[in-house]
């Protein structure tokens, strides 16, 4: 961290390194999760929910890449032994032991849930003190915000085609 970045910023570095390596682990096992799930999934509406898991796969990996540049401005240094994945994130991995996708989207939304807390967490401890990495965390919360958004309708829709259930969808042009 350079003479200026050290003087302006008014943050526990310790315990900012701390959460953010945290947050770190938390994104790679969310990324493993979406996209092992992708490979696994089955049931209904398959092809658009597996789209949607490959792209936020792809999003939690720009959000680990953010959290490891802001790391080694910081002067830390990035979780380097993906073994300590587990024992640092409090969000933790849910191994797609059942490939029914609504099982898999239940997963990632726990998984999001405890992503929009940490984010939370990282801009409440930064707000006024450390704007860099303010900014960087309300990027991400708002992109957990939108996943969370996005498997909650995952759930909704698949709901309410349970409640029509019984009715058989004709096509139309076998009307008589
Ligand atoms: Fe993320
Ligand atoms: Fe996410």
């Amino acid at each position: 961290m350079g003479q200026m970045a050290q003087k302006i910023s008014k943050v526990n570095r310790g315990e900012l390194l701390k959460a953010l390596n945290e947050a770190l682990s938390e994104e790679w096992l969310a990324y493993y999760q979406y996209w092992v799930g992708a490979l696994v999934a089955k049931g209904p509406s398959r092809t658009s929910i597996v789209a949607e898991f490959t792209e936020h796969a792809n999003e939690e990996l720009d959000h680990a890449n953010q959290l490891g540049q802001r790391i080694i401005e910081l002067g830390g240094t990035p979780v380097l032994d993906p073994k300590k994945w587990d024992e640092l994130a409090r969000c933790k991995y849910d191994a797609p032991t059942n490939d029914w996708i609504m099982e898999l989207v239940k997963q990632n939304l726990v998984a999001e849930r405890c992503a929009i807390a940490r984010y939370q967490q990282i801009c409440e401890m930064t707000f006024g003190k450390d704007y860099e990495t303010f900014k960087m965390s309300a990027k991400i919360l708002k992109d957990e915000i939108e996943h969370e958004q996005e498997m909650e309708d995952f759930l909704a829709d698949y709901n309410a085609g349970i409640e029509h259930s019984g009715e058989k969808i004709d096509d139309p042009a076998d009307k008589k």
